[in-house]
């Protein structure tokens, strides 16, 4: 038994809508999942309903500035004060499609602690990366960006998970040997500033993982919970990713 926080997070991306938080709200009652917290990232005007379902929640990114004329933008604070206590930081998607450099993305960080959210940084590598020997330099540079800009002590109130960009989507998940294989690296990484933090930083693995591979990837070591993307839109099979953590993780 770990001493961590476990934690199952479904990310909806740009699905969803009211009638999926009634159908998801009836099938997943938290307090049924002993141990687990479970946190739901609906898009953002979606927010409150979540929250008010008695299901924690947080927003997919939010915005690096304070309030102000940024049009589109979502500051932290708001997202707090809608009930939500997470915050995505650095998903593959942001990075890729919005172009968020590591830069940006500390700034986010920062942003989403000073308004009392935990941010949960999004490290992974893509797949030619991987292939070309890459993947543990990546996920150090993305690492290390929030560490010598915010201090390791910034890791403190966060999480963080290893997305492989690779699998994202795919449905070729990485093995259960490969996520454990990088999720030690991102402990022992972290371990070099701060053992004792390292040791308690929950780590989550995130790439399709779905109702049937959960099980082998939650029984690694470091493993320490999920970020679902597609299986978070169907209740059930979330339901089940949940149950698996309750046992597994
Ligand atoms: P999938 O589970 O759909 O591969 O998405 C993973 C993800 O991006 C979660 O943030």
């Amino acid at each position: 038994m770990t001493q961590r926080k476990r934690i199952v997070a479904g990310n909806w991306k740009m699905n969803g809508n009211l009638s999926l938080i009634e159908t998801f709200s009836s099938t997943i009652q938290p307090k049924e999942f002993p141990g687990v917290e479970i946190v739901v990232f609906p898009p953002f005007p979606l927010l409150s309903n979540v929250a008010a379902k008695g299901l924690k929640t947080g927003s997919q990114t939010v915005s690096e500035h304070d309030a102000g004329a940024y049009t589109g933008e979502v500051e932290a604070k708001l997202v707090a004060e809608l009930g939500g206590e997470y915050c995505l930081v650095g998903h593959s998607e942001r990075r890729t499609l919005f172009k968020e450099s590591n830069e940006v993305l500390v700034a986010k960080f920062a942003k989403a602690q000073e308004a009392g959210l935990t941010p949960v940084l999004c490290v992974g590598e893509t797949e030619s990366e991987r292939e070309a020997g890459l993947t543990e330099e990546v996920i150090s540079v993305q690492l290390n960006a929030v560490i010598n800009q915010l201090g390791v002590a910034s890791l403190e109130n966060s999480v963080v998970a290893y997305e492989p960009v690779w699998a994202i989507g795919t449905g070729k998940t990485a093995t259960p040997e490969q996520a454990q294989q990088v999720h030690k690296f991102i402990r022992e990484l972290i371990a070099q500033s701060d053992a004792s933090l390292a040791a308690k930083l929950p780590l989550l693995y995130g790439g399709s993982v779905n109702d049937e591979n959960c099980d082998l990837l939650f029984a690694q070591p470091d493993i320490d919970g999920g970020l679902i993307g597609g299986a978070s839109l169907k209740p059930e099979a979330f339901k089940r990713i949940c149950e698996s953590a309750v046992g597994n993780v």
